[in-house]
């Protein structure tokens, strides 16, 4: 095609995709790049927008790196990565939401009543619950790979304070499916924003503040894996997190309970001296 304008250009990009281009390939170039059309003759996109934009995604390709994810963190703020998760999440499953880039895989085994404070300050919080599947049994040997910031907000792997498995446990439930553990109660949390993420941020009036959250991903053989995320229901972040990760069933009370209300059997039993906070919160896994 030689005459190409302004209105023919999304037919003509079209007429370019060889019949032989795989059908879903053809779905989501055609749709993508319609919407990219659309979007530039609807804003009128001029040089100057358009070379910011290039220049935005090359600023992300600058700073990603092995640990800095600066893609991916475009996608959270822009909802891409939540709006893909819901699109896909089983609605008999508990919700699901963002993985986020700070998970280490390989952390060491928490045993069921374990603890995952150590000597770090702050609220203890007592989290259990049951993994169930959607008919409301437990799933014996189901796997709880649990993660979240030290009360100074930051992940393992952002803090050279930390060594890289802290607030980090792999559990492995037993036939009740029931899990337990003890922390510290998470901390709100800013997103990176000294990158090109955080310029969008600033530019659109908005903040990189998560409300506080504790990490899941929940595995058992023959269910979609999950992994979801659990909010305190007093957290001043809860309607606005920036990466649009909070869901109703996710948010939990945090019922604070006496020391002498610590139960048995768990490896602080004993040890806790001060009023504790206690969530109980059920996941359920679908079938794969
Ligand atoms: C997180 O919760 O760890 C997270 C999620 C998205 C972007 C950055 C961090
Ligand atoms: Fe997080």
């Amino acid at each position: 095609m030689r005459s190409v304008t302004k209105d023919n250009i999304t037919d003509v990009f079209m007429g370019y995709l060889s019949k032989d281009t795989d059908p879903r390939m053809r779905e989501i170039m055609g749709t993508l790049v319609k919407h990219l059309h659309d979007f530039a003759r609807e804003t009128n996109l001029t040089h100057d927008e358009w070379r910011a934009g290039i220049a935005f995604l090359e600023g992300c390709a600058a700073v990603e790196t092995e640990d800095r994810h600066e893609f991916v963190l475009a996608s959270d703020v822009l909802g891409l990565s939540s709006l893909v998760d819901m699109l896909h999440s089983s609605p008999d499953a508990t919700s699901s939401s963002v993985l986020g880039p700070f998970h280490v895989s390989g952390a060491p085994p928490l045993p069921i009543g374990g603890d995952m404070k150590r000597n770090y300050g702050g609220p203890v919080l007592l989290a259990e619950g049951v993994i169930r599947d959607t008919k409301g049994n437990p799933i014996a040997g189901a796997e709880l790979d649990i993660w979240q910031t030290a009360p100074n907000g930051l992940y393992a792997s952002q803090d050279e304070e930390q060594d890289i498995y802290s607030f980090h446990g792999l559990m492995t439930v037993g036939s009740d499916g029931r899990y337990a553990f003890t922390t510290v109660k998470p901390v709100e949390y800013t997103v990176p924003s000294d990158g090109p993420v955080g310029d969008i941020l600033r530019a659109c009036g908005r903040h990189p503040w998560r409300p506080s959250h504790l990490h899941y991903i929940v595995k058992a053989p023959g269910y979609r894996t999950l992994v979801t995320e659990i909010f305190p229901d007093d957290d001043p972040y809860l309607d606005e997190d920036t990466v649009f990760g909070v869901r109703d069933d996710l948010v939990m009370t945090y019922v604070e309970r006496p020391a002498s209300e610590f139960p048995d059997g768990m490896e602080l039993s004993g040890k806790i001296t001060e009023p504790f906070l206690h969530v109980n919160f059920d996941v359920t896994l679908a079938k794969d």
